[in-house]
């Protein structure tokens, strides 16, 4: 799968060259392609942003060398299609719901801005807007980087472990069950007795118990809109019934 960044900060992508997603690149499975609009620009001084029309503190980004650099992209992609994604604050909640439809793609374009707002034209030339979360970052950089990791850990080979991407948390709309590794006693607190009989069967009720009681307490939310079966439920209950 591709990725490409329209951004002022093209080296924060260099990033990606660390651990696994630095080995999908070497192996080819992803494909990072950072551009910044600063090269589509024509003045002595590069500019990229001007002060707003209205007046006002604060300068915006000019959608002119943007829509360059996507231009160039599309180009370069010898006209391959490709999602256009916009990181704001006023996105959609970014989800692992989205991290899975970018997953399907050929192609994905994140556009961050900086430090100011965008020319409202910029927003005309993306396919959707998606926001981190409820606060606000000095640039969509960090939030591009968090799409591309949710998205490229979903690609077959990436993780060396093919079930890994699904376990976890969020996965199926619960968070994950407490895990444990040796020694079997640290600092007083002991490995739980179930996890050591070799009991499989017990160990698989355990840790679905575990992952309900976890996802009620920290986010009832998701146990809303989550599937549950039967045995689900009866594990629910026993955790209520609880002291
Ligand atoms: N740019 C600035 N803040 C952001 C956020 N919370 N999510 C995505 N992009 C952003």
């Amino acid at each position: 799968m591709r990725f490409e960044i329209v951004t002022l900060f093209p080296e924060l992508f260099d990033a990606l060259r660390t651990g696994l997603l630095g080995k999908a690149q070497d192996a080819g499975t992803i494909d990072v392609e950072a551009v910044t609009p600063r090269e589509f620009t024509t003045d002595r001084h590069r500019t990229v942003d001007d002060s707003p029309y209205g007046g006002g503190s604060g300068m915006v980004l000019m959608p002119g060398p943007f829509a360059e650099a996507l231009d160039h992209l599309d180009e370069a992609r010898g006209g391959n299609p490709t999602r256009r994604v916009l990181l704001t604050p006023q996105g959609a909640r970014f989800s692992q719901a989205h991290a899975r439809r970018f997953s399907e793609l050929e192609s994905l374009t994140l556009v961050c801005g900086r430090y100011e707002g965008f020319d409202e034209r910029i927003r005309g030339l993306v396919d959707e807007e998606v926001s981190l979360g409820d606060f606000v970052l000095l640039g969509g950089e960090a939030a591009a980087l968090a799409v591309i990791e949710a998205t490229a850990r979903l690609l077959p080979g990436v993780l060396g472990n093919e079930q890994s991407a699904t376990d976890e948390s969020h996965a199926e709309g619960l968070l994950e069950y407490p895990q444990y590794t040796r020694p079997e006693e640290f600092r007083g607190e002991k490995v739980p007795d179930v996890l050591r009989s070799g009991n499989h069967a017990a160990i698989a009720r355990w840790r679905r118990k575990e992952s309900l009681r976890r996802t009620l307490e920290r986010r009832p939310d998701l146990l809303e809109a989550a599937e549950l079966s039967k045995e689900d439920r009866e594990l629910l209950e026993e955790i209520r019934a609880e002291p």
